[in-house]
Formats: C-alpha cells, sequence, structure tokens
C-alpha cells in the first residue's frame, strides 16, 4: 500500500483563495504585517522575503524592519511599542533567531498579544491551554488545517510528537489535546523513541535530524506529518522522516518541500486577517 500525499501547497493555495475573500469584506480595512529582521541570517532572510511576497500577493500591506545585530535591545522594543500603537499593523513578528544579546523573552512579551500573530507571547500560549481568544503558533495550527483537510479526527487517536520545542512540538500536542487525541511527547532524552512512535495514529516529527523516523518507527495505516527542513548530502531539502520507506506502510504523510512549509506562511496570513477582523469590529 502506498501513502496518500498530504499536499500543503494545494491545501494552502484553498486556504489563501478563501482568505483573499475575507480581505475583500473589511472593505477599507487593510490587515497590516511588520516583520522585524534582526542582523544578517541568510536563513531567515529567506524566510521573511517568502513572508512578505506572500503578504503582497494576498493585498496584506507589510512593512519590513531590518535592524543590524547590534541593534540594542532597549531599541528593539522600542520599535515594537511603536508598532503596538501603529493602526495600520494588525500583525507584528519578530524574526527568531535573535542576536545572542538580546533576551528573546523580553522581545516576545513586549508584543502586544493582540498582535501576536505568531502565537508566542505567555497571553496567547496559556489562552491556548485554558481558552479565550488566541493566536495559535502557525505551523502547528497549519498541521491541524491538513489534518482537517485530511478528515483526519484526533478524537480518540494517539498522537505522538517528537520534538518539544515552543514553536512547533509543545503547542502541537496542546492542539491535539484539545481536539481529544491522546498526546504523547518524545524528544531527545527519550530513552527508545520507536517504542512509543510505534503506537501512533498521528505522528508528527519537528526535531530536524535527517532520517530520523525509518518505517520502523511507524505503525501500519500512520498518518505521518514531517515538520524537519533538512539538507541531504548532496544539498537538497529534506525532512525528518524516510519518505520512500515511510509512504510503503503510512496511510497519509507530507512531503518536504510542499508539506507541512507552505502551511505555515499561510496560517501568519490567516492569524494576520483575523487579527484585522477583530480590530474592525
Ligand atoms: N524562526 C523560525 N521559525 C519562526 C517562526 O515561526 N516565527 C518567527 N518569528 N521566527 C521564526
Amino acid at each position: 500500500m502506498s501513502a496518500e500525499m498530504i499536499d500543503g501547497k494545494k491545501i494552502a493555495q484553498e486556504m489563501r483563495e478563501q482568505l483573499k475573500d475575507r480581505i475583500a469584506q473589511l472593505q477599507d480595512l487593510t490587515p497590516g504585517l511588520a516583520v522585524i529582521l534582526t542582523g544578517d541570517n541568510q536563513a531567515s532572510k529567506t524566510y521573511v522575503s517568502m513572508k512578505q511576497k506572500a503578504c503582497e500577493a494576498l493585498g496584506i500591506y507589510s512593512k519590513l524592519i531590518e535592524l543590524p545585530d547590534t541593534v540594542t535591545q532597549s531599541e528593539l522594543l522600542k520599535v515594537i511599542h511603536e508598532l503596538n500603537d501603529d493602526a495600520k499593523i494588525h500583525g507584528i513578528l519578530v524574526q527568531l533567531p535573535l542576536p545572542d544579546h538580546i533576551s528573546e523573552t523580553s522581545v516576545i512579551e513586549a508584543i502586544h498579544p493582540s498582535k501576536d500573530v505568531d502565537g508566542f507571547h505567555p497571553i496567547n500560549v496559556g489562552r491556548l491551554q485554558t481558552g479565550g481568544e488566541a493566536f495559535y503558533p502557525c505551523t502547528p495550527n497549519g498541521i491541524m488545517k491538513m489534518l482537517e483537510y485530511q478528515n483526519v479526527d484526533p478524537a480518540g487517536k494517539h498522537a505522538v510528537i517528537v520534538g518539544r520545542s515552543n514553536i512547533v512540538g509543545k503547542p502541537m500536542g496542546q492542539l491535539l489535546l484539545k481536539r481529544g487525541a491522546t498526546v504523547t511527547y518524545c524528544h531527545s532524552k527519550t530513552a527508545d523513541l520507536a517504542i512509543h512512535t510505534k503506537q501512533a495514529d498521528i505522528l508528527v516529527s519537528a526535531v530536524g535530524v535527517k532520517d530520523l523516523i525509518t518505517a520502523d518507527h511507524i505503525k501500519k495505516g500512520a498518518v505521518v506529518i514531517d515538520v524537519g527542513m533538512n539538507r541531504n548530502d548532496e544539498g537538497k531539502l529534506c525532512g525528518d522522516v524516510d519518505y520512500e520507506e515511510c509512504s510503503m506502510k503510512a496511510s497519509a504523510i507530507t512531503p518536504v518541500p510542499g508539506g507541512v512549509g507552505p502551511m505555515t506562511i499561510t496560517m501568519l496570513l490567516f492569524n494576520t486577517v483575523e487579527s484585522a477582523e477583530r480590530f474592525s469590529r
């Protein structure tokens, strides 16, 4: 049996079309996203440019603020405070990682929770657990949309998450729990990874280790979601999952590239539009 490929590009495109309609309904209000980029990290520059292009394609106003890696914490916080007060801006994203001398916690906490379209502010993190109006982190929320699109209902399923980052692993487990899954977290200290991953009806790997998940790690018929973004020996983009092997055993699987990646940016657009709608109410 060969698994169905979950086409992130196609789902993302459909969602972006729906967002265009929502933007049109906002009439004279244009959703605005501010992206702050510090330093010279090439990967960050690429991600930020992709985010900006995606905004422009949808008619979202995007404002890029580039700061040198010598920027002081107080200068950066001042920029964030100004954006918090800027009525044209509905979403603020500070691209991570930040230069070492800047406290990531202080920066994230400076963003007003109502403009925190990354969903990283403790208010939004808390509300993911306890309820209330919140933004959810883009990658795990995008994965929830992919599961919905595939008609995979997490209720009663065993979901195993590999990775415990604040950006993906932890919120992924929370979102699946909210939808009724039984959740297991695995990470670098987990003694026998395969014992856990083989139990998974839904397996999400988000660690950044090429070919970590092989056919021996999965149960027949599992839904496998690959969040990894790695390079193989030839420099080609690949995930955490051995796609060739696992697609012979899984029922559905995401490719890399073209799986989770396009959904992450789409959910940033989704949160920005949602934020503009909340401001317009
Ligand atoms: N760096 C890597 N992923 C992300 C993300 O989702 N948001 C931000 N702000 N920075 C990142």
